[in-house]
C-alpha cells in the first residue's frame, strides 16, 4: 500500500563544503483537514488507478473537502484497489470512464491514464463539462496536445497537467529569486539525471492475475496497432512509441517545466538536437535508455541529460552572470559569483619584463587587494519540502475547481512541456535537429 506524500523525506546536508548555509523551510500552501462546508467540498472520479493513480488518489482524498465518489479502470484488479484506497466498498467502480462523465454529481475528474489515452481522456470529460487534472506529459503527439488546448478553451474546463513540482514552494522560490535577479539573465540551462536499475528503467512487475478477463485488452491498445494480450507492454508501456513518449516524455518533461516555472518561460523550443541509443536495456523496447538533447529557447541554450543506465542525481542548473542556481531534491543552492578578475592577468607573463611590471604595478594600484583580505564568496541553500510533492499541484487545482482562477500548469503550459518532449524524441529517431514551425504546428527538420 502506498503511503501519503504528505510528510516528505527531508535531506540534510552530511557536512560539508559550505561556506554558509540558510536553512529556510518554505511554507507547504495546504491547509491541514479542517471542517469543509458542503459548498466547499469538491467531489471528483478517478480515471486510471495504477502505479501513479494509486499515489494520486490518497493525496486527494487527504486534502480539505475533497471526495472521490467513482473510479474507472480497464483493469478490475484496480477497482478494488480504489476501494481499498478510499476506504468505501461501495465506490462506484467501471470499466468505462464515461461514466463518470456522464455523473452531474462529479465535479472533476483526476486522470492517470498510459500517454496514449490522455488526449481522448481530457478531450471527452472538458466536452462533457468536466475539469480535468491529467498527468504528464500532456500529449502522445504534438497535434493531439493542440486539440486538448482547443478543448480547454472551447469549454471553458480547467485542465492542469501533473508535473507537480511546478506548485511547490521550491518552485515558487526558484522563480523569486531570478526574477529578483539572482544570477542575471540566464545564458546557459543544463537539466540531467539518471538511474541504474530495473525498477528506474521501467521493467515492472504485471500484476500477477492479469488476464484477457479481468482486463479490457484491446481497449486498453486505444490507436496503438492491435496485438495479442500481453502483461508486459500493460505493465511497461512506458518501452514503446505507441503507448509512451521515453525517458523525454517520461521524466525531461519534469524538468523542463520546473525549468518553465523557474525562469517564467511559456513556449515551445525553436528546435531540438539529440543523440542516444538502448545501451544498456536491451528487453525489446523501441525508446532509448540514454537521451542527450540540446535545444534552443528564443537563442538560449538548454542540454538535457537523460540516462538510465548510470545513476547521477535529478539537478537543474541555471547559469547567468551573477552566479549559478542549482536545484535538486528538496533544495535550491545559489553560488554568487562577481564575475570580476580576483589577480594580474597571466597573459602578462608574455610580456617582456619591465612591461609586465608596469602592467602588474598599475593593476594593483586599481584594485585594493590585502593579502588574507580577498572576498569570499558565499553559497546560499533554501530548503523546503520535496519538489515533486503532490499534494500542492492536486490542492491547485481543486480549489481552480471552485474559484475559477488559473491553475499553475494549464494546458497551454502543459502543451509547451510536451512539444519539447516530441521534438527531443523526433530528432532522436530522425537523427537530425527538428524546428517547431509556429505557423503550422509542426515539426520541420
Ligand atoms: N507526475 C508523476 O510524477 C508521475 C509518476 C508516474 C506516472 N505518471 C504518469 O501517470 C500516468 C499513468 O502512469 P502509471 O505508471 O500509473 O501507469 P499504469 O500503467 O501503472 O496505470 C495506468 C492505469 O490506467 C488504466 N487505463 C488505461 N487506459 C484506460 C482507460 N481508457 N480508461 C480507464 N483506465 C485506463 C490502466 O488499466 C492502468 O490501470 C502516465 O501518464 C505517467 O506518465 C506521472
Amino acid at each position: 500500500m502506498k503511503t501519503l506524500k504528505s510528510f516528505p523525506r527531508r535531506r540534510f546536508l552530511q557536512g560539508g563544503a559550505l561556506a554558509a548555509s540558510n536553512l529556510f523551510l518554505l511554507k507547504n500552501a495546504v491547509p491541514e483537514p479542517t471542517q469543509v462546508a458542503p459548498s466547499d467540498r469538491v467531489r471528483f472520479g478517478m480515471i486510471g488507478i495504477g502505479m501513479q493513480g494509486s499515489g494520486l488518489l490518497p493525496n486527494a482524498i487527504s486534502l480539505p473537502g475533497i471526495e472521490c465518489v467513482g473510479a474507472a479502470d480497464l483493469y478490475d484488479g484496480r477497482h478494488t484497489l480504489a476501494r481499498e484506497i478510499t476506504g468505501n466498498a461501495n465506490l462506484a467502480v467501471s470499466r468505462n470512464y464515461h461514466d463518470l462523465l456522464n455523473r452531474k454529481d462529479i465535479d472533476c475528474i483526476v486522470a492517470a491514464v498510459p500517454d496514449h489515452w490522455h488526449m481522448r481522456v481530457v478531450v471527452d470529460a472538458c466536452n462533457a463539462g468536466k475539469d480535468i487534472y491529467c498527468e504528464k506529459p500532456m500529449s502522445h503527439t504534438i497535434s493531439q496536445g493542440f486539440e486538448m488546448v482547443d478543448a480547454s478553451k472551447r469549454n471553458n474546463r480547467i485542465v492542469q497537467i501533473g508535473s507537480q513540482r511546478v506548485s511547490s514552494a521550491l518552485c515558487e522560490k526558484a522563480f523569486e529569486l531570478y526574477k529578483g535577479g539572482a544570477i542575471g539573465d540566464v545564458e546557459l540551462v543544463e537539466l540531467s539525471m539518471g538511474r541504474n536499475d530495473p525498477n528506474g528503467a521501467w521493467q515492472y512487475p504485471p500484476p500477477p492475475d492479469l488476464s484477457p478477463q479481468n482486463l479490457d485488452w484491446d481497449t486498453w491498445l486505444n490507436d496503438a496497432p492491435k496485438i495479442p494480450f500481453d502483461p508486459l507492454r500493460f505493465a511497461r508501456w512506458r518501452c514503446w512509441k505507441e503507448y509512451g513518449t521515453g525517458v523525454a516524455g517520461d521524466l525531461m518533461v519534469h524538468l523542463l517545466s520546473g525549468m518553465q516555472k523557474t525562469l517564467g518561460w511559456n513556449e515551445a523550443p525553436r528546435s531540438a538536437t539529440s543523440i542516444g541509443g538502448i545501451f544498456r536495456w536491451k528487453d525489446g523496447r523501441n525508446m532509448p535508455d540514454t537521451l542527450l538533447v540540446l535545444f534552443d529557447y528564443h537563442g538560449i541554450p538548454v542540454y538535457v541529460r537523460l540516462n538510465l543506465g548510470s545513476a547521477s542525481p535529478e539537478v537543474a542548473r541555471f547559469m547567468g552572470p551573477r552566479g549559478v542556481m542549482e536545484t535538486s531534491g528538496e533544495e535550491i543552492r545559489l553560488s554568487p559569483q562577481r564575475g570580476v578578475d580576483t589577480s594580474p592577468s597571466y597573459y602578462s607573463g608574455g610580456f617582456p619584463a619591465k612591461l609586465r611590471h608596469e602592467y602588474v604595478s598599475k593593476w594593483y594600484a586599481e584594485h585594493e587587494v590585502t593579502p588574507g583580505k580577498e572576498p569570499i564568496s558565499e553559497d546560499t541553500v533554501f530548503r523546503g519540502n520535496d519538489w515533486d510533492d503532490v499534494r500542492p499541484h492536486l490542492w491547485n487545482f481543486f480549489k481552480a475547481v471552485k474559484s475559477r482562477n488559473p491553475v499553475t500548469e494549464d494546458a497551454v503550459f502543459g502543451n509547451h512541456a510536451a512539444i519539447a518532449c516530441h521534438m527531443a524524441n523526433e530528432a532522436y529517431f530522425r537523427k537530425g535537429t527538428v524546428y517547431f514551425d509556429e505557423a503550422t504546428n509542426t515539426l520541420k527538420s
